[in-house]
């Protein structure tokens, strides 16, 4: 038997969740589905298990598109205020980390059991544990999901991004979107540690080592911390450069921590019988310091070097250039930068232009945000903006 619903969203994942739960209270038959056996399996395991669901900062500027400004609407219309009114109005507990970013006190499963709740008071049911068979399209979309037909006017795909295959993550999205005829922005990992080849030997060699230090790919630069591992470089500020980062292009990190190309001229009058280790071992850990100062090959006391060395030295420390030879791809990538082309959407509902009832929320979409709740939000304003158009 075929049951009838007004919308029908793939994904139950955060997007999918708050989409549902806003078209459900808003009267809509809303059938939530789901491959994975339980809902919100990224929720769970995001923020360390305490899930840092907003950034107060978000705003357009912090997310990656080929059309920068897509994203303003939806944000502007659902904001960070918004999805924290709801928080407290679950007494749910949260903190501010660092940098505008709210975590859970507690753990990530509040945020699901709130969203679970908010799609249980707007009636919508969810079908978890089957495999979507097959989509169609004839004014009506025809979905089956393992033995079961479902129809509906409107199909919401929020199946999010490739990354993390094995708690599920699928290129279904993508799948999907083409075989409506959608365009893809090309798809790449992002928020995602990079990897040295054999010529960068020496910085991994510092693995474990952390610094904080300004990291730019091809955008802003980003002052947070670095990580060397043994494969290359993570830590916050290398995840956010990755985003911006292609193939074959260098990495710049300046570890000056803002002193700038002068630093060690400046070290070399205040204290000019300091050797560059020790110099530079001020305001870096020890085992950097020296890894950097042996590049440097700055030997003896400041003293011993003249200023045109000592500059050339700093603005080398000010923007180191690391050529990665790759990431450590999408089984280590936080989320994809890249996916169903926003040229093709409105900007308003996320409807797609050219077929019309087809909608696509959250990270299948190509508005990749910072790391920091800022891809959570996307979610939320995404899901709620095709809600309230449902
Ligand atoms: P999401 O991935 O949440 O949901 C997609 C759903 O579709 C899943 O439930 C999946 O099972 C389902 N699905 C996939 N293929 C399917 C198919 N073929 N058929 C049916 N269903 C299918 N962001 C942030 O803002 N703050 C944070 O703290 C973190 N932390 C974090 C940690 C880790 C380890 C990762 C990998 C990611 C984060 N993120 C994050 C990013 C964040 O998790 C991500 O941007 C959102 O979950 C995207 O929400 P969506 O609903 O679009 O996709």
């Amino acid at each position: 038997m075929t049951q009838s619903y007004d919308a029908i969203i793939l994904g139950a994942g955060a997007a999918g969740l708050f989409c549902a739960a806003t078209a459900g209270q808003r009267g809509r038959r809303v059938l939530l589905v789901d491959y994975a056996d339980r809902v919100g399996n990224k929720i769970l395991i995001s923020g360390g298990g305490r899930c840092n669901f907003t950034n107060v900062d978000a705003a357009h500027d912090r997310y990656i598109s080929a059309n920068p400004h897509f994203a303003r609407s939806a944000l502007g219309r659902y904001t960070a205020a918004d999805f924290v009114a709801l928080v407290d109005r679950y007494r749910i507990k949260w903190h501010e980390k660092t940098l505008g970013q709210l975590f859970c006190d507690g753990s990530a499963r509040q945020i699901v059991d709130m969203l679970l709740e908010e799609c249980a008071i707007g009636g919508v049911e969810i079908a978890l544990g089957r495999p979507v068979h097959e989509v169609t399209h004839d004014g009506n979309f025809r979905v089956t999901i393992g033995d079961r037909i479902v129809t509906a006017p409107a199909l919401v795909i929020a199946t999010g991004g490739p990354s993390i295959p094995k708690i599920g993550a699928t290129d279904f999205a993508y799948r999907l979107a083409r075989q409506f005829g959608l365009k893809l922005v090309e798809p790449r990992p992002a928020l995602v540690p990079l990897t040295l080849g054999p010529d960068e030997a020496l910085f991994r060699d510092l693995a474990g080592v952390a610094a904080p230090v300004i990291a730019r790919g091809d955008g802003p630069g980003f002052a947070e911390a670095a990580l060397f591992t043994h494969r290359g470089l993570s830590g916050p500020a290398i995840l956010q450069a990755s985003s911006y980062w292609r193939h074959g292009q260098p990495v710049a990190i300046d570890f000056t921590g803002g002193r700038g190309a002068d630093w060690l001229i400046e070290a070399k009058r205040i204290n000019p019988r300091a050797s560059a280790t020790k110099t530079l071992a001020t305001a870096l850990p020890g085992r950097l310091a020296e890894a950097l100062a042996e590049r440097l090959a700055l030997p003896g006391n400041l003293a011993d070097q003249s200023d045109k060395a000592l500059r050339h030295a700093g603005q080398r420390l000010a923007e180191w250039q690391f050529r990665p030879n790759g990431t450590e791809g999408y089984a280590k990538a936080e989320v994809a930068v890249g996916g169903i082309s926003t040229a093709e959407l409105s900007q308003k509902t996320m409807e797609s232009r050219k077929v019309p009832g087809l909608y696509a929320i959250g990270e299948a979409v190509d508005v990749t945000g910072w790391l920091g709740g800022y891809n959570f939000q996307w979610a939320w304003a995404s899901g709620w903006a095709t809600g309230q158009s449902l």
